[in-house]
C-alpha cells in the first residue's frame, strides 16, 4: 500500500514486479486516482487499485484488520497532517490505524528527503504508547535504515538521489503486542 502515491511510480513498478500481489495507492487529489487507474487499465494490471483517499480521516475504513503486508508512506508533504502540527506526518491514532490493519510481521516503510519530518515519525514510533502497540525499529530504536526494502524508487526518491540528497529511512515492523520474538518480515 503506497499511502500518498501522486503519480505512483512506486506502485506502478511494484505491481509490474509483483503480478501475483495486489498493490494499492491512495491519494487526496482525485484527479491524480483517476489518471493513475486509467494508466494501470491500459497497461493490464489487473493487481494494481487506487483509492480517493484523505488518509487522516478515512484510512481506518480502508483495509480490514490483519490485511496488509506492508505500507510505504514515501515522501508524505510537511503539511500532511496541518491541525495541530504543520510538520508531523504521523501521529499516535494513525499508527493505531496502520497497526490494527497490518498482518503481523508486516512492515510499515517511510521516508523522507526533510530530516525533520523523518525525526518527528521516529518520535512518534519510538513513544512508549506506539511501542506498546507493537511496532519494532529494523534498524535498532532512534536508527534510521539504509535500505529500501523494495529496491523500487518512487519518483521523490529519484529526485533526491538525482541530487545528491540523502533519504532518511524508516522501518518498523509490527508483531502483535505480548508476542516475544521478532518475526521475518514478509516478502
Ligand atoms: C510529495 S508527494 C510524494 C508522492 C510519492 N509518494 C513519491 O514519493 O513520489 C506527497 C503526496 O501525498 C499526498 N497527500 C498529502 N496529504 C494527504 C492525505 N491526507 N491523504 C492522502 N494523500 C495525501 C499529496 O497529494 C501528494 O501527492
Amino acid at each position: 500500500m503506497e499511502l500518498g502515491c501522486a503519480d505512483a511510480q512506486f506502485a506502478f513498478e511494484l505491481a509490474r514486479q509483483r503480478p501475483e500481489r495486489p498493490v494499492v495507492g491512495l491519494e487526496i487529489r482525485e484527479k491524480l486516482v483517476e489518471i493513475n487507474r486509467r494508466k494501470a487499465i491500459r497497461e493490464g494490471l489487473s493487481n494494481l487499485y487506487f483509492g480517493y483517499v484523505n488518509l487522516n480521516v478515512d484510512l481506518d475504513r480502508v483495509f480490514e484488520a490483519d490485511e496488509v503486508a506492508r505500507f510505504h508512506l514515501l515522501f508524505p508533504d510537511p503539511w500532511f497532517k496541518a491541525r495541530h502540527q504543520k510538520r508531523r506526518v504521523l501521529d499516535e491514532r494513525l499508527c493505531q490505524t496502520l497497526a490494527q490493519q497490518l498482518r503481523r510481521g508486516g512492515e510499515v516503510h517511510m521516508a523522507s528527503d526533510v530530516f525533520e519530518i523523518a525525526l518527528d515519525a521516529m518520535e512518534v514510533f519510538e513513544s512508549s504508547q506506539v511501542v506498546a502497540m507493537g511496532f519494532l525499529n529494523l534498524a535498532g530504536a532512534w536508527s534510521f535504515s539504509r535500505e529500501n526494502p523494495t529496491g523500487i524508487a518512487s519518483k521523490r526518491e529519484e529526485t533526491t538521489l538525482a541530487r545528491g540528497q540523502r533519504v532518511w529511512r524508516l522501518r518498523y515492523q509490527w508483531q502483535a503486542p505480548g508476542e516475544e520474538a521478532r518475526l521475518a518480515p514478509l516478502l
